[in-house]
């Protein structure tokens, strides 16, 4: 009995996890991982090792070098040959002496600068056909003040040792090219937080950013030389810079990502995108990129190009149950796993535990081994619990997915791993499909114009692989959700993950969307993305500089008898050690007996809320995270 019960019980996943259990002494928070062309497997850690192994599953493993600022990326030559990004340099560390160990550290390039911001990241490292490598850069914590300053003179100040300062740092929140004799060329502005860069087989250069100010959502984009992704903080450092440049320029600049990947959804904060070249090794998804993300989840897209331009579906590949409750229990954090905020729960959907081992956080590393299995380097960097290193193994049984979504003239062609209920497929109660967009702000964005799609026609294919969609309504500008519900296999299994959001930037006709990006169009819908530094700089321009100064450092209005509070003051009885509420109150109804005028009149409560988000934003010392 027990023998014909052990293949069904084994055969619980498609995908299996595996962990790999790592040396005595190293540290577990790996931030990059690689295979040498000879098929050795090395991993770097936060910690600034490298190590190196024939074999990740047996070992063993050698540190072949250690002392290394924060490497985030790693590029291996050979096993005595290796190069890693450091947060300041890209440097090739090599062993010349053949005794295993590196005794040989050569910068190639450091004509970027990280400051000592800690979110001044800098991440790699892909090299192309030419033998030139990418890096991106992340834009430091602050970035949300620089850009609600932004553009400020002197340019670029940022808090170094608790004081503001001109920065030293240069090309933060952009993607770098340096060729193989160590030329820097900066390629591509306006990432946030770029954590993952990687090269498709064809060639192409692309990163995923993470949602916040001004990135709507989560994304995968197509980096193209000279093009502007959307985060204001790096258009400085722009050649054809001149100074003030305004939202509404930004989006007239601004390349839209090729895919998104909508924040709570599918994850919160993207890592590495890896492309599935193991011909067939992992499973049917060749040609495919996987993305992981900080929260369980690996994500898995479909690309193809419309009109000249990547786009395309994104889909769950492997997640892992979360717990709506153990977010709740942490709520500082909770933007990690869904949208910040009560809208964001609206789109979290907790999934069972997956049986076997689970998959953990951080997973911003990943590589295809020679045997298509993928590893997962796991970072949380304090963020959460689960740094490692575990593994992906395809059983080799068919997994039953949405293999693709490609776009029609007139809605959507959805590809199968293999044959499903045709009676399913024809059924119009089996789809559910919903639209939406993301606005373009400089503080995020939560989903706006949500309306569920009217279909026209459903139209399988007689094989039951694939169904064409016809909507009534196909726009650009648009995310289409698609959710297929009690969707079977011909042979009666469930389709494992039912759910693709497939990013609609341009028709097949190359028309895209020609509406207001920063406001929604459905009427009647008043949107409030909560406090707005931006909207509250506009504010303080108009009612406090005068007395308050364009620098917060107070003292005027000239001759006056007090002095205006002085933001920039730092202790217990700072102004701005005040709480929220405090402040609200003060500049709602003015300070006793003093000359600070009652604002409530004169402004509206959320321009009170706005400049206050404003005045911490640019005077206050940041909050530890
Ligand atoms: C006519 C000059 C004047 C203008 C205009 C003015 N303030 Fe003030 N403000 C003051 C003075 C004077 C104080 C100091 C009160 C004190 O010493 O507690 C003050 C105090 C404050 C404080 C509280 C500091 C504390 O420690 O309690 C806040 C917050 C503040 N102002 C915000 C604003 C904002 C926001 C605006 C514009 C909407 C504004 N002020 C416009 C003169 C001004």
């Amino acid at each position: 009995m027990l023998l014909i019960c052990a293949p069904l019980l084994a055969g619980a996943n498609t995908y299996d996890i595996e962990e790999i259990a790592l040396p005595k002494g190293m540290s577990p928070e790996i931030s990059g991982v690689t295979f040498t062309p000879g098929g050795s497997f090395v991993a770097v850690n936060r910690h600034g090792e490298i190590w190196i192994t024939p074999d990740p599953v047996r070992g063993p493993w050698r540190r072949f070098a250690f002392g290394l600022h924060e490497p985030l990326g790693v590029f291996a030559v050979s096993e005595s040959d290796i190069l890693v990004t450091q947060r300041p340099e890209l440097t090739r560390v090599r062993d010349s002496d053949g005794d295993g160990l590196a005794d040989h550290y050569e910068t190639i390039n450091d004509d970027w600068c990280a400051t000592d911001n800690w979110h001044e990241f800098t991440y790699g490292l892909p090299r192309d056909a030419q033998g030139d490598f990418y890096l991106s850069t992340s834009l430091p914590d602050v970035a949300g003040s620089i850009n609600t300053l932004y553009p400020r003179e002197p340019l670029n100040m940022v808090k170094v040792h608790g004081e503001r300062k001109p920065s030293p740092g240069r090309y933060q929140g952009w993607v770098l090219r340096v060729s193989p004799d160590g030329l820097m060329t900066p390629i591509a502005s306006g990432f946030r937080a770029p954590a993952g860069i990687g090269i498709s087989p064809g060639g192409d250069v692309f990163v995923t950013d993470q949602q916040g100010d001004y990135i709507a959502t989560s994304s995968l984009i197509h980096v193209q030389p000279g093009r502007f992704y959307g985060h204001a903080a790096s258009f400085k450092w722009r050649k054809d810079y001149k100074g003030p440049v305004d939202l509404k320029t930004l989006t007239k600049l601004r390349t839209p990502e090729a895919v998104a990947l909508p924040h709570g959804s599918l994850g919160g904060s993207p890592g590495e995108p890896v492309w599935d070249t193991t011909g067939g090794k992992f499973g049917p998804f060749a040609g495919q990129v996987f993305i992981g993300d900080f929260t369980k989840l690996i994500s898995r897209v479909f690309l193809e190009k419309v009109a000249g331009e990547y786009q395309g579906a994104a889909f769950p590949f492997i997640r892992d149950a979360v717990g709506l409750k153990a977010i709740q229990a942490n709520r500082g954090r909770d933007n990690l796993t869904i949208p910040a905020g009560k809208q964001g729960l609206k789109y979290f959907r907790d999934i069972p535990p997956r049986k076997g081992t689970p998959l953990r956080f951080g997973n911003m590393r990943m590589s295809f081994a020679p045997d298509g299995s993928l590893y997962v380097g796991q970072t949380t960097r304090g963020w959460g619990k689960g740094d490692g290193l575990q593994r992906i193994v395809w059983s080799g049984k068919q997994p039953v997915e949405m293999k693709k979504i490609q776009l029609t003239g007139d809605g959507f062609r959805i590809m199968f791993t293999t044959a499903m209920g045709g009676r399913q497929l024809a059924n119009p109660k089996t789809w559910r499909i919903n639209r939406f967009r993301y606005l373009y702000l400089s503080n995020g964005s939560p989903r706006v114009d949500e309306s569920k799609c009217e279909i026209r026609s459903i139209r399988p294919s007689a094989d039951g692989r694939s169904v064409e969609l016809k909507l009534a309504q196909l726009e650009p500008g648009y995310v289409y959700e698609i959710e297929p519900l009690e969707l079977t296999s011909a042979i009666g299994k469930k389709l494992e993950n039912p759910l693709a959001f497939y990013t609609l930037t341009r028709m097949l006709s190359g028309r895209t969307f020609t509406g207001p990006r920063s406001e929604p169009l459905l009427s009647g819908k008043q949107i409030d993305t909560g406090p707005n530094p931006e909207a509250g700089r506009l504010v303080y321009g108009a009612f406090c500089v005068i007395c308050h100064q364009a620098d917060g450092s107070g003292g005027g209005p000239p001759g006056a008898a007090q002095p205006a509070a002085n933001f920039r003051q730092r202790g217990p009885e700072a102004p701005l050690a005040k709480t929220d509420k405090q402040l609200l109150h003060i500049i709602t109804n003015g300070a006793e007996a003093k000359p600070m005028p009652a604002f409530g009149g004169a402004l509206k409560p959320t321009q009170i809320r706005d400049v206050l988000a404003y005045i911490r934003a640019a005077f206050d010392e940041p909050k530890s995270k």
